[in-house]
């Protein structure tokens, strides 16, 4: 059910999974939604297909600053969440200095346009507990020290000092949201919740055998993007600006997550994967487990879905139809 608001938001990164989730709850909560689009050989609008006519798709790119600025003038935004990024791991150790420039320093041109053109808009900042890295200790929340291991991670913890500092030195409601990992069946297939989803899909239908994967032992607090999108929106109808962690507080091995999916499926995981060095990383996050008790606290945020929850409806999705996927 619809209801009515005055406010308008720019959300970029609108053709990732959470962009898709969030421009859904805004449009729910009567926003007007612009999402900024970069140019790309293919476009790649399946994740928002289903909202054609009911958003307005603004082209830009992190990358170019007068296009930020263009976006900003036409959507006059009251709210602006930056969800663009390079955000697979692995690539950023390939292509680190497009990570950086994309992710770390784009960042800045956002907030520096912003700036000049709609400093009164609030701004959200998609930062990630993939800052905790090595972390130092267990759970994780907003005062633990940040260690990253990964170009990613080193360009995330950029963005989020970025962000501070335009709240602190020029007074911008701007906010960074410390997500733990989130995962839907509109997750990138690169990743490893969809990768497993997909690959006990294919080996259900007797399309594969084999799922090859790294490494097994590392943990992750998984949730659900629909959630996370939640907790962003909150943060930005705070009286004051504040960060916060978003995580369940479980945390899970990928060999769990493999024996909740197969299991799903009614298969052995054992029987069908196989470890492969080629998707270890040079320097992993091995363990990862949040503490948000500062966002239940403050902004009354719960997560409603938990791991075989979560694990459960990816797997059944990568067995339907894309429809399935609205
Ligand atoms: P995603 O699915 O990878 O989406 C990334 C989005 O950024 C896509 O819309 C992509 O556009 C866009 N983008 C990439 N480069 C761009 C550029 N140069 N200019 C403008 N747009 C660009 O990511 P997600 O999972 O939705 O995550 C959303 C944000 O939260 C990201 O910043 C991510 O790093 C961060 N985060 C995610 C998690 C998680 O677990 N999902 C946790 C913590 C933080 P194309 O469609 O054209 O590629
Ligand atoms: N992708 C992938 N593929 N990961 C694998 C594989 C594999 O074949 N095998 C094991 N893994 C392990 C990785 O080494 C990592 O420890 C864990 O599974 C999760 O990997 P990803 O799903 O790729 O996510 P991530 O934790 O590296 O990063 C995601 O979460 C971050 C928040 O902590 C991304 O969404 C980041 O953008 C986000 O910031």
């Amino acid at each position: 059910m619809s209801s009515s608001t005055n406010k308008r938001a720019l959300v970029t990164g609108v053709t990732g999974q959470d962009g898709s989730y969030l421009a859904e709850l805004l449009l729910d909560e009567g926003y007007e939604v612009f999402g900024l689009v970069r140019k790309s050989s293919s476009p790649n609008p399946w994740r928002i297909a289903h909202l054609e006519g009911r958003l307005t798709l603004l082209p830009g790119d992190l990358l170019d600053q007068s296009s930020l600025v263009r976006a900003l003038l036409e959507s006059r935004p009251h709210e602006v969440y930056n969800l663009a990024a390079q955000s697979f791991v692995p690539t950023s150790f390939e292509q680190p200095v497009h990570t950086t420039e994309v992710t770390g320093v784009g960042v800045l041109r956002l907030l520096e346009s912003l700036r000049q053109v709609a400093p009164e808009a609030r701004f959200y900042q998609a930062s990630t507990s993939e800052m905790f890295g090595r972390v130092e200790s267990s759970p994780q929340d907003e005062r633990t020290p940040f260690h990253p291991r990964s170009p990613y991670g080193v360009a995330k913890l950029y963005a989020h000092w970025a962000t501070i500092n335009a709240r602190e030195a020029y007074g911008l409601f701007a906010v960074s949201g410390l997500l733990f990992n989130h995962e839907s069946p509109r997750r990138g297939d690169e990743f490893v919740t969809q990768k497993v989803a997909r690959g006990v899909a294919r080996i259900a239908a007797g399309e594969a055998r084999e799922l090859r994967l790294g490494n097994l032992d590392a943990t992750r607090d998984w949730g659900h993007a629909r959630d996370y999108v939640r907790a962003m929106w909150l943060m930005l109808q705070q009286d004051e600006p504040r960060d916060f962690v978003i995580a369940t507080g479980r945390t899970h091995s990928v060999r769990e997550l493999c024996a909740a999916a197969f299991a799903r499926a009614g298969l052995d995981w054992r029987e069908h994967v196989t470890v492969d060095a080629s998707f270890t990383r040079p320097a992993e996050v091995e363990e990862l487990c949040g503490d948000a008790r500062r966002a239940r606290d403050l902004l009354g945020w719960r997560p409603t879905v938990g791991f075989e929850g979560l694990v459960h409806e990816m797997v059944d999705a990568a067995r339907a139809p894309r429809e399935a996927l609205r």
